[in-house]
C-alpha cells in the first residue's frame, strides 16, 4: 500500500518554478561548512620491505617529519604501527593515520605474512561495523580506522614482482584500495623502468590482482585520472634533503654524477603520486572504502550471521530463528557435557573401587607376614626361654655341687 503511493507521488512530481529565491541552493556550502568543522581522516596503510622507503616517502609527501624508527631485519613475524597525527592546511584539519608494515618480508618462512595484514584491516571494519550496530550510535565523532589506501611498495628489481608481492595483494584487494608504487626508483634505470612498469602491471592482471583505478566517471578529472591510470604505478622517490636548485630548495637526492629532484616529473611520478593520492582522490578513497570494502565486509559478516534481504523473514523472525537455534545448540554442549562428566564420574568410581580392592589385597597379606613374622618370634623366644631354663637348671646342679664338695673340704680340716 505504501510502496503503491510512494510510486504513484514519484510518477506524479511535476516541476514547479518559483517566483523568487528561497535559498536552497546554499544546500552544498552548507555540507562543506559542516564536513569542515567536523573535520576529515584518512587512513594509509604503507605496506612493503623493510629499508625500502616508506617513512621517507610519508615524509615528503605530507612535507613533515613524522615518527619512526627504522625496523630490524630479524622480527619472527610481520607487524603492523599506527600512529595518528592532527595536520590543518587553511581551515582543514586532517586527523591522518599513517600505518606502517613492521618486519614485511624478512621471515625465512613468508606464508603467513598477509594474515596479519588481512587481521588488521578487517579488524577496522568490525570496530566501524560495532559502532554501527549500536543502538546510540556517534558514528560523527568515532575515530574511523578502516584503511582508505594502501601503498604497496615494490623494490625497484628491475626484474618482476616476487610471489609474496602477488600473494599479499591478492589477499588485500577486496579491503583496500591498493595503490602500487616502485620505490626508490632512482636506482633504476629510465629503460629498465618502463620495461619494469609493464611488467608489474601484466603480471597484477594475469594474477587477477584488482589494484585501484583512479575513477573516471566524474568528467571534471575524467581526463587526469584516465591519464594516471595509465601511469601506475608510479615510480617514487623520497628525500628529506633540500638541494638549492636555481633561487629555490627542492627536496632531491644527490649523487657523485647528478641530482635526482623528487617534484621533477621527467626524474620521477612522485607529484603524480600526490596529485592523485592527496589532491584529486583522497574523498573517492574514502567513499570507495565505505561503499565498497566495508560493505562487502558487512554483507559478509552479516550473511554468515544468519541475515539476509529477503521479504519473507523480518529481522526480528531471523533474530528469533538465531535465538532458538542457539539455545538448541546451547542445550546440545550442555546434554554432551553432562554425558562425559557422568562418564568421567563412573571411570573414576572404578579407578577408585580398583584402588581400594588392591588396598585391601595389600594390607591382607601384609597382616598374614605380621602374623607369621610375630609366631616364627614367639617360637624363636619359646626356645630362648627353654634354653635360659635349662640352663639355670644347669647352674644350679653346678653351684650345689660346688658347695657341697665345699662343706666336705671344710669337714676334712676340721
Ligand atoms: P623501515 O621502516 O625500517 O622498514 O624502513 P622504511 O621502508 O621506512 O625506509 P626508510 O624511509 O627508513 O629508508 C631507508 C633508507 O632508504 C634510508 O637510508 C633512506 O634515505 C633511503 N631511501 C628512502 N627513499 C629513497 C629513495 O627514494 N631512493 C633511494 N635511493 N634511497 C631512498
Ligand atoms: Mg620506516
Amino acid at each position: 500500500m505504501t510502496t503503491e503511493i510512494q510510486r504513484l507521488s514519484d510518477h506524479n512530481t511535476r516541476n514547479l518554478s518559483q517566483n523568487g529565491h528561497v535559498g536552497f541552493d546554499s544546500l552544498p556550502d552548507q555540507l562543506v561548512n559542516k564536513s569542515v568543522s567536523q573535520g576529515f581522516c584518512f587512513n594509509i596503510l604503507c605496506l612493503g620491505e623493510t629499508g625500502v622507503g616508506k617513512s621517507t616517502l610519508m615524509d615528503t609527501l605530507f612535507n613533515t617529519k613524522f615518527d619512526s624508527t627504522p625496523s630490524s631485519h630479524d622480527l619472527p613475524g610481520v607487524k603492523l604501527r599506527a600512529n595518528t597525527y592532527e595536520l590543518q592546511e587553511s581551515n582543514v584539519r586532517l586527523k591522518l593515520t599513517i600505518v606502517d608494515s613492521v618486519g614485511f618480508g624478512d621471515q625465512i618462512n613468508k606464508e603467513d605474512s598477509w594474515k596479519s595484514l588481512v587481521d588488521y584491516t578487517d579488524a577496522q571494519f568490525e570496530a566501524y561495523l560495532q559502532e554501527e550496530l549500536k543502538i546510540k550510535r556517534s558514528l560523527h565523532n568515532f575515530h574511523d580506522t578502516r584503511i582508505h589506501a594502501c601503498l604497496y611498495f615494490i623494490a625497484p628489481t628491475g626484474h618482476s614482482l616476487k610471489a609474496l608481492d602477488l600473494v599479499t595483494m591478492k589477499k588485500l584487494d577486496s579491503k583496500v584500495n591498493i595503490i602500487p608504487v616502485i620505490a626508490k626508483a632512482d636506482t633504476i634505470t629510465k629503460t629498465e623502468l618502463h620495461k619494469f612498469k609493464l611488467k608489474v602491471m601484466s603480471e597484477l592482471v594475469n594474477n587477477g590482482v584488482h589494484i585501484y583505478q583512479f575513477p573516471t566517471d566524474d568528467e571534471t578529472v575524467a581526463e587526469l585520472n584516465g591519464t594516471m591510470n595509465a601511469h601506475l604505478p608510479f615510480a617514487v622517490v623520497g628525500s628529506d634533503e633540500e638541494v638549492k636548485i636555481g633561487n629555490k630548495m627542492v627536496k632531491a637526492r644527490q649523487y657523485p654524477w647528478g641530482t635526482v629532484q623528487v617534484e621533477n616529473e621527467n626524474h620521477c611520478d612522485f607529484v603524480k603520486l600526490r596529485e592523485m593520492l592527496i589532491r584529486t582522490n583522497m574523498e573517492d578513497l574514502r567513499e570507495t572504502t565505505h561503499s565498497r570494502h566495508y560493505e562487502l565486509y558487512r554483507r559478509n559478516k552479516l550473511e554468515n550471521m544468519g541475515f539476509t534481504d529477503s521479504e519473507s523473514q523480518s529481522l526480528s523472525e531471523v533474530y528469533d530463528r538465531k535465538r532458538t537455534e542457539h539455545l538448541a545448540e546451547l542445550q546440545k554442549k550442555e546434554e554432551e557435557m553432562r554425558q562425559t562428566f557422568v562418564i568421567r564420574v563412573k571411570e573414576t568410581e572404578g579407578e577408585l573401587k580398583d584402588a581400594e580392592k588392591e588396598l585391601h589385597t595389600r594390607f591382607d597379606s601384609l597382616k598374614k607376614q605380621h602374623a607369621d613374622e610375630k609366631k616364627k618370634l614367639d617360637d624363636r623366644k619359646k626356645t630362648l626361654e627353654d634354653q635360659i631354663n635349662e640352663f639355670n637348671k644347669r647352674k644350679a646342679a653346678v653351684l650345689a655341687q660346688a658347695q657341697s664338695q665345699q662343706s666336705t673340704l671344710k669337714g676334712k680340716k676340721k
